[in-house]
C-alpha cells in the first residue's frame, strides 16, 4: 500500500524535513508512503508572484488568495480527502490519526500570514484541522505532525505492532495515558546519589499483578494530568 499526501506550501523546503529521518524516513524510501510539494508561488500573480492581498474589512497582516490556491490544488491529480491546517480546526486526535491514515491521498494546504480567503476552503470542502491550541507561524509544522503520526500507523513501519494498540490515546490502553516504563538496570543510582529502584510488582513476573499496576497506574495520571479523557 502507499499512502499520498500532496503538500500546498509556500516553503517546500520544509520537506520531508523530520521525515525524512528514522521509522519515516526508512518508510519513505521503501515507498510505505510518498509525497508531491506544490510550491504556490508558482501560482502567484505579476512579475512578483503575488499569492495575498490586504484584507477585506481591514485588520492586520495580509490574506492568501483564493484563486491562487485554487489554482494550485487544481493542479493536483489526485487530491483525496483535503485538509487545512490552521489553530481554528477540529482538533487533530488518534481517531482522526487512524482515519487519515487509511485514505489513499490527501492534500494538505499550509497557510501563512493572517490565513486563507475563506471562499477557497468552503469551495472545494477542506476540513480544518489544528494540532493543539497554540498558534504556529505556518501550517508546515502541524502538516509535518500530522504526517509522523499517519505515517507510523502504515502497515509494517512499526516494528511491533503491540506498541500501537497499548500506547496512549489507544482502545487498548482505554483512551487513556500510557503506564509508565522501566528498564535494567533495577537499582539505580542518580547523580544525586539516591537510588531509584524498580516497582517491586515489575520484578515479580506476576503478569496480572503486572497488568492490574499499570491499569491503576495508567488511571491515575490520566485523572491528574487529563480529567477530560476519563470522561469520555
Ligand atoms: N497553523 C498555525 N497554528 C496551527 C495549529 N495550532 N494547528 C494547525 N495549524 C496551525
Amino acid at each position: 500500500m502507499n499512502w499520498h499526501v500532496n503538500i500546498l506550501t509556500l516553503f517546500p523546503e520544509m520537506f520531508p524535513g523530520s521525515l525524512g529521518q528514522s521509522l519515516s524516513g526508512k518508510a519513505l524510501d521503501r515507498g510505505d508512503w510518498s509525497y508531491s510539494c506544490v510550491n504556490i508561488r508558482d501560482f502567484g500573480e505579476g512579475v512578483h508572484k503575488t499569492v495575498d492581498d490586504t484584507p477585506y474589512g481591514g485588520g492586520a497582516g495580509m490574506v492568501m488568495r483564493a484563486d491562487i490556491i485554487e489554482s494550485a490544488l487544481l493542479s493536483v491529480e489526485n487530491p483525496g480527502r483535503k485538509i487545512y491546517l490552521s489553530p481554528r480546526g477540529k482538533p487533530l486526535t488518534q481517531a482522526l490519526v487512524q482515519e487519515f491514515s487509511q485514505e489513499p491521498a490527501l492534500t494538505l494546504l499550509c497557510g501563512r500570514y493572517e490565513g486563507v480567503d475563506q471562499r477557497v476552503l468552503d469551495a472545494h470542502e477542506f476540513e480544518e484541522v489544528s494540532i493543539g491550541d497554540y498558534v504556529l507561524s505556518g501550517g508546515e509544522p502541524a502538516a509535518l505532525i500530522l504526517m509522523d503520526a499517519c505515517i507510523r500507523l502504515l502497515p509494517g513501519v512499526m516494528g511491533n505492532d503491540e506498541t500501537v494498540s497499548e500506547e496512549s490515546f489507544s482502545e487498548g490502553a482505554g483512551g487513556m495515558l500510557e503506564y509508565p516504563h522501566y528498564t535494567r538496570p533495577a537499582d539505580w543510582q542518580s547523580a544525586s546519589g539516591d537510588v531509584l529502584s524498580v516497582p517491586e510488582v515489575l520484578t515479580s513476573g506476576n503478569h496480572a499483578k503486572i497488568e492490574e499496576w499499570r491499569r491503576a497506574q495508567s488511571e491515575k495520571l490520566t485523572a491528574a494530568r487529563r480529567p477530560d479523557l476519563l470522561k469520555k
